[in-house]
């Protein structure tokens, strides 16, 4: 999705201009641009279409002097991939302006502007807001002013910043609906759509909120908020685990990385948490306690990869907590109307903690009168964390490869921890408890095992990288994880990959199943396996390849057409979390086969910032 980033300082900033660009590339764009102000006091501007590099490449022949720029990497949503409606755009040759987002009343500003002869050239909603700024600083001749009385005028979700070539000692920013943080450096001052690109620049950060301007200088940073009062934000020391986590190191792909990354990231997001044989809940937050009290029911709202690991819960919450739970995509759940119960818990789940549909449910949940809030949640200080009441970090780190992996397995353990202290309050016995946070203890080790696997399932990819169809079969909670195996297949592999209830197999997919459609499976050693092992044969007697990733001491036989993946055994609860990891690995593997650009995958975007 689209980025930002901006910066003043007292040398030439396109280098870190072009480095906060590189870092934000994992979120998926189309094109990028950028802007500097020059010392003549005029705006040099570049655009690419396609990657950073292609920028670079531009900026190296023709570089961009000059100590204070903005720069943006877009995906298209107003007008196709094209230079003309690739960011910054500029109203004139003096104003340039990037935007994330979307301006809904673009049509109507448009042509306002067009009457007083403004010309347009480009599709976008953004060289809209570029005029009306011009346009009030021909009015104001100030131009925090013009932008002050151009922000009264837009609707939408945007995050914005603007340069003038009259004005080059300032950056004018506002967020409304999109993330937008100041970087704050020494003698020098920076903006980015995501701390991660300003990394190598500063650790220091002011999250802006909902509705904020922001002019930031050389020296100052000076906040106004959606009054128009000036307001003091907190300078927050950015918490991840420093540059390391953003850099690929050996490893070929942002994606292999992270999938090796799980085991120290589970042991992190357990840390701090468990005592002995029990958690600690009170970690959850000073409220929790009082909050898990009186939760009768739970609705979990969240979308793509996050959405699956709110599957797995429903089945834990159910059999471990005894109260009902609902789970539903989160661009679904907010366009309906349903039923609030006075007891019930309304939990989110995102990574990125800025998914616009997550993100407009949860206001639109506390709006419906749900009492509690919580966030489960990767990134501290994203929207979806200010906004809840409670929240359960987990400690994956940047997660930079489009296609989720240490961000779910992470999510599922701080699941799990919330399922015990609810379950606490509904008969979960201090036993079951004990058992429960032995099998996390021994996940990171667990997980390390499977990772072993990693030649043997490499290997095991080349049966599919020829292939256009698949079929992932799993029964119970293990049917969440047949669906986050089919998401990561189709969407780092292209390969059209689907997810059913093994139960569901007679009722309509067994017409697909022949020679050319690999069926994967997740067998863990649990109550549903025999009637697993016969939705098996049922493949099998169409002539359908088998690829079972099976508990090691089950004793399912290879055979022709049946090829088993030991799995070492594992406690039936936390079964999805560890069969996960080997279908994460058979998706990249299949991908890399397939040279497709595994940490970018075409039309994907990392965070989904609008609707
Ligand atoms: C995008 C990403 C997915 C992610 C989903 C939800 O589709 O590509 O990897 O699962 O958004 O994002 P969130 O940040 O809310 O977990």
């Amino acid at each position: 999705m689209c980025g930002i980033v901006g910066a003043i300082a007292q040398r030439d900033v396109s280098a870190i201009l072009l480095e906060g660009l590189k870092r934000l590339e994992y979120r998926g764009y189309d094109s990028a641009g950028m802007a500097v102000v020059e010392a003549a006091n005029k705006i040099q501007r570049q655009r690419e279409v396609g990657k950073v590099a292609a920028l670079e490449e531009a900026i190296t022949k023709y570089p961009l002097p000059g100590r204070t720029g903005i720069a943006h990497t877009r995906w298209a949503t107003h007008g196709k991939p094209s230079v003309t409606n690739a960011h910054p755009h500029m109203s004139g040759e003096n104003l340039a302006i990037v935007h994330n987002g979307i301006i809904e009343n673009y049509e109507a500003l448009r042509q306002d502007l067009r009457d007083k002869g403004y010309e347009f050239t480009s599709e976008t909603d953004t060289e809209v807001v570029a005029h009306l700024i011009d346009s009030m600083y021909q009015e104001t001749g100030d131009m925090l002013q013009a932008f002050r009385k151009t922000i009264a005028q837009l609707h939408g979700a945007y995050a914005l910043a603007v340069v003038h070539s009259s004005e080059p000692n300032r950056i004018l920013a506002a967020r409304e609906g999109s993330p937008l943080v100041v970087g704050v450096g020494i003698g020098e001052n920076f903006l980015a759509s995501d701390a991660l690109a300003l990394l190598q620049v500063t650790d220091r950060f002011i999250y802006l909120e909902e509705g904020d301007i922001t002019e930031v200088t050389l020296e100052q940073i000076t906040i106004w908020d959606g009054s128009g009062a000036k307001v003091e934000r907190p300078v927050v020391r950015f918490e991840h685990g420093g540059l390391d986590s953003v850099e690929k190191g050996e490893y070929r792909h942002y994606m292999m990385k992270e999938i090796y990354e799980q085991p120290k990231v589970i042991k992190a997001t357990l840390e701090g948490r468990i005592s002995g044989d029990h958690i600690l809940e009170q970690v959850l937050g000073a409220d929790a306690a009082n909050v898990f009290d009186g939760v009768g029911s739970v609705q979990i709202v969240a979308c793509g990869t996050s959405y699956h690991s709110g599957l797995v819960a429903r089945y834990w919450i159910e059999e471990l907590v005894g109260i009902p739970c609902q789970v539903e995509v989160a661009s679904e759940y907010r366009y309906r109307k349903h039923v609030v119960q006075p007891d019930m818990l309304f939990v989110t789940i995102s990574q990125s903690g800025e998914t616009a549909d997550t993100l407009a449910a949860l206001r639109q949940a506390k709006k419906a009168g749900f009492k509690s809030a919580l966030a489960i949640c990767n990134v501290p200080g994203s929207s979806l964390v200010r906004e809840s009441d409670l929240t359960v970090m987990t400690q994956a780190g940047p997660e930079i490869g489009v296609a989720s992996t240490k961000a779910f397995t992470t999510q599922l353990v701080a699941l799990l921890i919330l399922t015990i202290a609810l379950g606490r309050r509904h008969g979960l016995t201090k036993e079951k408890e004990a058992e429960l946070v032995e099998g996390l203890k021994a996940l990171p080790g667990l997980i390390q095992k499977v990772l072993d696997l990693d030649d043997v399932i490499n290997k095991t990819s080349e049966a599919f990288a020829e292939k256009h169809h698949s079929l992932f079969l799993g029964r119970g909670s293990m049917y969440p994880v047949a669906m986050e195996g089919a998401l990561k297949l189709k969407e780092i592999s292209y390969i059209h990959a689907e997810a059913y209830p093994a139960g569901e197999l007679k009722h309509g997919p067994l017409a697909l199943v022949d020679k050319d459609m690999p069926v994967i499976t997740v067998a863990p050693n649990n109550e549903l396996l025999e009637k697993l092992k016969s939705n098996l044969q049922e493949v099998r007697a169409r002539g359908g390849e088998l690829y079972v990733f099976a508990d090691a001491e089950v004793a399912l036989e290879e055979e022709p057409g049946v090829h088993v993946i030991p799995i070492p055994a594992v406690h039936d609860i936390l079964a999805p979390i560890v069969y996960t990891v080997p279908l994460q690995l058979l998706s990249y593997h299949v991908a890399v086969l397939k040279g497709t650009d595994v940490d970018q995958p075409r039309n994907l975007a990392k965070s989904v910032t609008v609707e």
